[in-house]
């Protein structure tokens, strides 16, 4: 019988407290996570020599493997070689940072904009370099990890307020001091829940209480908005929106992040950010693959269309089935089972059925929903969407799951 154990006692030595962590042996014990993928051809992919569909990348435009992309890509290495081995403020910036930068705030809307390695660092380095001990940082409880771990490096205060409360919001802002600086900080797509932020609502609210608002786009740049500019763009509140920060992981088919705010923001962060002065920059590859999928992304609008009529089908057959997918709008889809062991048994039916996707479970999760995280892609067929339903229901028999 499948149980989850307990997760490790931090108090234990290093080495005991490794073995007797959760995760770790559940890794040792079903391996549901890092499994090896031998090949990938778009969302076609072999695990253990099995052929299997991806339902869990979050390759939302499908251009990993789109000509252009490649093409750029490979020409990148061939006139800048593989890395720049170190950080723009000791080896200056290359051309191709100064391409992507300024394509990217004109496409965003922004003044100026800033590349990093990976989102994370982006999101981090976002609130970490701007917030400071005497500012307070106001967040929704479901911000990503990267944004809480910029909040305790910069050592701000921390407010939470209730995911997607507006409420809740209101009611922390006229608690603080009127004029202790403030820093508003929320998801646009949420990265578990596919909510979306309600930004008119967090901007009249920082208005009025005069905070910076932070908007993490991970999730929605590609998505949301015209061409996929993401939600500031899809709510007409890109000027309201302070900075923006996002990934290139996701919708730009390569690795990497990005900040988006007015020159002297970005300009400030350039000589106070740990994570850009002492990082090196992002590799010639990347940036090539972030820049052609940019290029991609605007004059091919039909990537962005197939990824939202897919989004429709896939709830069109969750709602058949009454599953729960707390309301996600978007293509982050979560399937919500809530029984860990029930959820397992889902997990493995449906790896069995040949389809790859991913448990997230709590303390990742709120308690109590525990679920397979999916994420809808513009390379999905209707055909292996309807497959997964089917491979769904056999998965929700096998292991005795009712929605409720
Ligand atoms: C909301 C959110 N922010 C930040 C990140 C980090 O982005 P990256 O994977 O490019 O480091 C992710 C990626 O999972 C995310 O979902």
């Amino acid at each position: 019988m499948f149980k989850v154990p307990f997760f490790a006692d931090r108090e234990k030595p290093v080495a005991e407290r490794c073995r007797t962590d959760a995760a770790t042996k559940m890794r040792l014990r079903y391996a549901p996570y890092y499994q090896v993928i031998e090949h990938a051809d778009g969302l076609r992919i072999t695990v253990d020599g099995k052929p299997m569909i991806m339902m869990s990348s979050n390759e939302y435009l499908g251009l990993t493997n789109h000509p252009e992309v490649r093409a750029a890509t490979k020409r990148a290495v061939d006139e800048w070689g593989t890395s720049p081995c170190g950080s723009r403020l000791a080896n200056g910036s290359r051309a191709y940072h100064i391409e992507l930068e300024e394509e990217l705030a004109a496409f965003l809307g922004k003044e100026a904009c800033q590349v990093l390695v990976a989102g994370y660092m982006a999101c981090l380095a976002s609130v970490s370099s701007l917030a400071n001990r005497k500012d307070v940082v106001v967040v929704d409880k479901s911000i990503h990890a990267s944004l809480w771990d910029g909040i305790r490096l910069s050592g701000a205060e921390t407010e939470r307020f209730t995911h997607n409360d507006m409420g809740s919001l209101r009611a922390t802002l006229e608690r603080l001091d009127p004029k202790q600086p403030k820093i508003v900080v929320v998801d646009g797509v949420y990265s578990m829940e596919g909510h979306i932020a309600p930004l008119p609502e967090l901007v009249a609210l920082c208005e009025e209480f005069q905070a910076f608002l932070v908007v993490d786009d991970c999730h929605a740049f590609g998505v949301m908005g015209r061409q996929g500019r993401g939600t500031p763009d899809h709510f007409g509140l890109t000027k309201q929106t302070d900075l923006i920060c996002g990934s290139f992981s996701k919708s730009l088919a390569s690795t990497g992040g990005y900040i988006a705010a007015d020159k002297a923001t970005i300009e400030y962060l350039r000589s106070s950010s740990q994570q850009i002065i002492f990082s090196a920059a992002i590799t010639p590859p990347s940036a090539a693959a972030a820049l052609a999928s940019l290029r991609v992304m605007q004059k091919e609008p039909e990537h962005q269309q197939r990824l939202w009529d897919n989004t429709r089908h896939l709830q069109g057959i969750l709602d058949t089935m009454g599953l729960d997918y707390w309301g996600s709008p978007t293509p982050a889809i979560p399937i919500v089972i809530g029984d860990k062991a029930k959820l397992y048994y889902i997990w493995k039916s449906l790896q069995d059925s040949g389809f790859f996707t991913v448990m997230s479970i709590a303390p990742g999760v709120p308690a109590g929903k525990d679920m397979i995280r999916m994420a809808v892609s513009s390379l999905h067929t209707t055909e292996m969407l309807d497959r997964f339903g089917d491979a769904l229901k056999i998965a929700m028999k096998k292991a005795d799951f009712q929605p409720a």
